[in-house]
C-alpha cells in the first residue's frame, strides 16, 4: 500500500460484500420471476421448480453473509453523535453545494442508516423466507406462512428502494467510492474530504 492510500475495506469483506450482492440479485431476479410469473425468466434458471430451489439455497448465502457482515458494521453503525444528527438534518449535503456537512467518521450518519435499514429487513427476510420454505413439512403453520409472506414482501420493499440508492450513492454520487468494493483502499485525501474524524482516529 503506497503511503497515500488507507485501507477501508479487509479482503474478507471484499469478498463478502460480492458473496451478498451476487446474492441479492439472484435472489431479486428469480423473486420478480415469480411474483409476475415471467415464463422466461423462468426457463433461464431451469423451469420454476428448480428456480424455487436456487431462490431458497441463495437467501441461505445471502443469509450467512449478512450475518457476517455484523462484527464489523453492527458496531460502528449503532454509534451514533452529535455530528451524526447534524449530518442528518443537512441530508449530507446532497441538497445545497453550501451546506457545510459535519466531520464523519469510519461511515457517515446515512450509510450507518442504511447499513440498520439492510441488516434489519435482511433479518426480516429470511426469517420469513425460512418459514414459507418450510411449509410443506408443517401443515399447521398456515397462518404464518401468510404473515411471513407480507413480512417477505415488505422487507423486500425496503431494500428494493435502499439498495439501487445505495448503489448509485457507492459509484457515479461519490467518484473513487468504488474501489473499496474491488482494492479496499482510498486515496487519503479522499478519505480526510469524507470521513475527517475516521481519519484522525486511526492517526492516518
Ligand atoms: C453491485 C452493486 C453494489 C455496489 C457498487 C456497492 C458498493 C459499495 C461500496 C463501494 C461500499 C463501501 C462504502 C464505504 O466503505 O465507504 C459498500 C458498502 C456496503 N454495501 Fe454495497 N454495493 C453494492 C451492492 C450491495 C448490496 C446488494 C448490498 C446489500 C444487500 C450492499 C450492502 C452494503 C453494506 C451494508 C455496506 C456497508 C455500509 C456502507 O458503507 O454503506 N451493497 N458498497
Amino acid at each position: 500500500m503506497s503511503n497515500d492510500m488507507v485501507k477501508k475495506a479487509s479482503s474478507f469483506e471484499i469478498l463478502n460484500h460480492w458473496v451478498l450482492a451476487v446474492s441479492f440479485f439472484v435472489l431479486t431476479i428469480s423473486g420478480y420471476a415469480f411474483l409476475f410469473h415471467l415464463e422466461q425468466v423462468g426457463s433461464v434458471f431451469g423451469g420454476f421448480n428448480q428456480m424455487k430451489v436456487i431462490h431458497n439455497w441463495a437467501g441461505v448465502v445471502f443469509g450467512v453473509s449478512l450475518f457476517f457482515t455484523i462484527f464489523h458494521y453492527l458496531p460502528v453503525s449503532l454509534k451514533f453523535t452529535a455530528d451524526d444528527f447534524a449530518w442528518i438534518g443537512k441530508a449530507g449535503g446532497y441538497l445545497s453545494k453550501k451546506a457545510a456537512v459535519p466531520p464523519q467518521d469510519e461511515l457517515n450518519a446515512g450509510q450507518k442508516l442504511y447499513y440498520l435499514v439492510v441488516l434489519i429487513s435482511g433479518i426480516v427476510i429470511s426469517a420469513s423466507g425460512i418459514v414459507i420454505w418450510l411449509r410443506p413439512m408443517a401443515a399447521d403453520i398456515n397462518r404464518w406462512v401468510l404473515i411471513s409472506h407480507l413480512l417477505h414482501n415488505i422487507s423486500f420493499d425496503l431494500m428494493v428502494i435502499a439498495i439501487p440508492a445505495h448503489m448509485y450513492l457507492a459509484t457515479l454520487a461519490n467518484p473513487g467510492t468504488f474501489r473499496i468494493m474491488v482494492y479496499g483502499t482510498v486515496p487519503l485525501a479522499w478519505a480526510k474530504k469524507r470521513h475527517a474524524k475516521w481519519v484522525q482516529r486511526m492517526g492516518f
